[in-house]
């Protein structure tokens, strides 16, 4: 016999059916407003070769050095449970040849992502994420449109105290030269720095954005910011994503330290936060990836999307399950034929309504009381030695006597309709 009690792998949860249907209703919004938007629903498996994130999500970052959970399979492959969903909706496009299909193609997903995180309030080794990806054009309207969207969706799941960051990285050559000359300056003025700031001055100059410590907020006041040193097509292409959001009324921080933890980013980068949610305060961020399908064997593809993490949605919103049909319970009296309840549970279930019935084994009254606490808008009771069927109408407490089985259905579709 195993010793211990089991217990769910650390950093992952069991969803018990009052947040699956939490869920359910989050998915629904994801649903209608991504339909709405011309966005079709895609799902790409759930491991993928090792190689996909290594090259996709890049070698440098946290999640491919520390995060994935890696496993090799039978035939001695290397195979990854996905850490995030942008590599794989590439790969598809490039395996299934969408570059022919009208451009640009949309699609959005639901499903569970993997990382292996130290886990904390809002951050698990299983998650799930809905994400959106619109692949096959530049055009800055696509930027834009997937901002509003995800500020939608967030707005809809009733999310608290939100805000949206805003930045653009460039290219990748501006980028590299922006991050030469943020360094020279860091190095020039070592001394005003932080301890922490300095160490970390080759690796992640960036950083220093972010530092509590009073030297270097001063010197950081005066640093040269990449939103600065865009060349001009990539900072007119922002301009027009901002003009697009302005008109929309969404508001945002320009945030020009705003760094993302995924390589494949260029131009538009943007993060939505709560303060609901302490240390973990992403809901969800995306941005342009302009050069990963070429980098996944595609032809040059530009591209946008965005995902966000259904927990932490959950935990700083009051989204609510949308009425869902009460049922019907069915109780017996002393004496009465419990096939005659099973035969009426079915045919209430073929007419469309929801039904129960009692299988515990309680008293009359605590079937009633069960039937109250359970929600159901009305309990059917029968009658021992063929006394015939009762309907109690649990709002009013109205009871009526019904000839049978069949205009107990009758009358109960009818209730239900009104
Ligand atoms: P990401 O920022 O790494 O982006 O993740 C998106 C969201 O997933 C985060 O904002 C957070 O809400 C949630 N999330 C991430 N890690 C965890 C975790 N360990 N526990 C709970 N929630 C988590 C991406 O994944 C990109 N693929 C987004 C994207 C799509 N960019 C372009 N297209």
């Amino acid at each position: 016999m195993p010793q211990g009690k089991l217990q769910a792998p650390r950093g992952t949860a069991d969803v018990l059916p009052e947040e699956a249907a939490r869920r359910r209703e989050l998915g629904r919004i994801c649903e209608e407003l991504l339909g709405r938007a011309g966005y079709g629903q895609f799902e790409s498996p759930v491991f993928e070769d090792t190689d996909l994130f290594a090259r996709g999500v890049g070698e440098s970052t946290d999640i491919v050095q520390k995060e994935m959970f890696t496993f090799e399979d039978k035939g001695g492959r290397s195979l990854t449970l996905r850490p995030e969903g942008t590599a794989g909706a590439c790969r598809a496009y490039v395996q299934h040849g969408m570059h022919k299909l009208p451009q640009p193609v949309r699609l959005w997903y639901l499903g569970p992502f993997f990382r292996h995180e130290a886990p904390q309030a809002g951050r698990f080794r299983q998650f799930a994420q809905a994400g959106a990806e619109a692949i096959g054009s530049d055009d800055p309207s696509l930027d834009a449109e997937l901002i509003l969207l995800l500020g939608q969706l967030l707005e809809q799941a009733g999310t608290r105290k939100m805000r949206l960051r805003l930045s653009s990285l460039g290219s990748a050559d501006t980028r590299a030269a922006y991050l030469d000359e943020l360094r020279a300056y860091l190095r020039a003025r070592e001394g005003e720095l932080s301890d922490e700031v300095r160490a970390r001055l080759d690796s992640n100059p960036l950083r220093a954005f972010d530092a509590d410590h009073h030297g270097t907020r001063a010197v950081m006041a005066e640093a040269p910011t990449l939103l600065d040193r865009l060349e001009p097509e990539d900072a007119d292409h922002f301009a027009e994503v901002r003009a697009l959001l302005d008109e929309a009324g969404l508001a945002y921080e320009l945030d020009p330290s705003l760094v993302r933890g995924l390589d494949y980013y260029t131009r538009t980068v943007f993060e939505f936060e709560s303060d609901e949610l302490g240390a973990q305060s992403g809901l969800g961020g995306g941005g342009r990836y302009d050069g990963l399908v070429e980098r996944l064997g595609g032809p040059p593809t530009p591209a946008v999307g965005w995902a966000a993490g259904i927990e932490r949605i959950l935990l700083a919103s009051d989204v609510r399950p949308r009425d869902e049909q009460r049922p019907v319970f069915i109780a017996f009296a002393d004496g009465a034929d419990a096939r005659d309840g099973f035969r009426l549970v079915r045919s209430l279930r073929a007419a469309g309504l929801a039904a129960e019935m009692e299988q515990a084994g309680r008293s009359l009254k605590g079937q009633l009381k069960h039937g109250d606490r359970m929600g159901a808008r009305s309990v059917v009771i029968i009658g021992g030695g063929g006394e015939g069927i009762e309907v109690k109408d649990m709002e009013t407490g109205d009871q009526v006597r019904v000839g049978g089985a069949a205009q107990a259905v009758e009358l109960l579709l009818a209730e239900a309709s009104e």
